[in-house]
C-alpha cells in the first residue's frame, strides 16, 4: 500500500479544491487497491470538499495544521475535533515552513498530535535537517532526536514524513541511499507499524525509484500535486 499526501500549503480556491478531489476520485476508483490518497487543502475549504466528495476510503481529508487543546480563547486557531468535524481525517504537523516561522517546535508538534489522535485524526508528523546539518553530515543525529519527541504515541495511528528542509521547493533530493537511511534510522526509533513518507521536491521524474526503496511508504508532495494532470500521473506511478 502506498500513501500519497497532496499538500496544497496556501493555494486553490473552493472551485479548484472540488475539481481536483473529484478528479483523484474518479481516478482512484480506476486504479488498484494498493494506493491511497491524502488530499490536504487549506482549512477553509476542508468542509466543501468532504460534503462534495462521497466516502471513499481510499480519499482522505486532511488538514495542514491543528491546535492541542480542544477549544478556548485561541483566536484564529483550529481544535482537531473542529478538524473531524468538516470531514477531515488526517493532519499535517511540524512542517519545516511552519517551524521556520517559529510557529510549531517538536513538542509543539507532540501535543498537537496527540490531541489529534484523540480527535480521531491521523497526524503526519514531519521531520527532517536543515542544509547546514545535511552539509555537516548531522541528518541521522538530527532526524534520531526530531523523533525522540514522538516515541510513545500509539503504534499505527500516526504517519511520519521525512522531509529534508533543503529539499522542500528547492527541485533537490537527497540520494536514494541517503533517503533509505533516513527512514531505517526512523522506524529504529518509531518501529515499523507507522508508514515513513518521503518529502521534498518529489515529482513524476523522481517518484517511482523513491517508491522502489522497501523502507519508503509513500510521498508528501507540494509543488508537483497543484495541477490535477500531474497529481494523477503521480498517482499511476505509486499504483
Ligand atoms: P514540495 O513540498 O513537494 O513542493 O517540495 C513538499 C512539502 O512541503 O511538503
Amino acid at each position: 500500500m502506498s500513501l500519497l499526501v497532496a499538500n496544497w500549503k496556501m493555494h486553490g480556491s473552493r472551485a479548484r479544491v472540488r475539481a481536483f478531489a473529484y478528479a483523484v476520485n474518479d481516478s482512484l476508483a480506476r486504479m488498484g487497491a494498493g494506493l491511497e490518497v491524502v488530499f490536504c487543502p487549506p482549512a477553509p475549504y476542508l468542509a466543501a470538499v468532504r460534503e462534495a466528495l462521497p466516502q471513499n476510503a481510499r480519499l482522505g481529508i486532511g488538514a495542514q495544521n491543528c491546535h492541542a487543546e480542544r477549544e478556548g480563547a485561541f483566536t484564529g486557531e483550529i481544535s482537531a475535533a473542529m478538524l473531524a468535524d468538516c470531514g477531515a481525517r488526517h493532519v499535517i504537523l511540524g512542517h519545516s515552513e511552519r517551524r521556520r516561522l517559529g510557529f510549531e517546535t517538536c513538542a509543539e508538534a507532540r501535543a498537537k498530535a496527540e490531541a489529534a489522535i484523540a480527535a480521531g485524526l491521523r497526524p503526519i508528523i514531519c521531520v527532517g535537517e536543515s542544509m547546514a546539518e545535511y552539509d555537516a553530515r548531522r541528518t541521522g543525529e538530527v532526524l534520531a532526536g526530531q523523533v525522540a519527541h514522538f516515541t510513545g504515541l500509539p503504534a499505527g495511528k500516526y504517519v511520519i514524513a521525512y522531509e529534508p528542509v533543503w529539499a522542500i521547493g528547492a527541485g533537490k533530493t537527497p540520494t536514494l541511499a541517503e533517503i533509505s537511511a533516513a527512514h531505517r534510522g526512523i522506524k529504529s526509533t518509531l518501529g515499523s507499524a507507522n508508514p515513513v513518507l518521503y518529502g521534498g521536491s518529489v515529482n513524476a521524474g523522481n517518484l517511482r525509484e523513491i517508491l522502489g526503496l522497501s523502507e519508503v511508504q509513500g510521498a508528501l508532495i507540494g509543488g508537483a500535486s497543484l495541477e490535477i494532470d500531474g497529481m494523477r500521473a503521480l498517482m499511476e506511478i505509486a499504483a
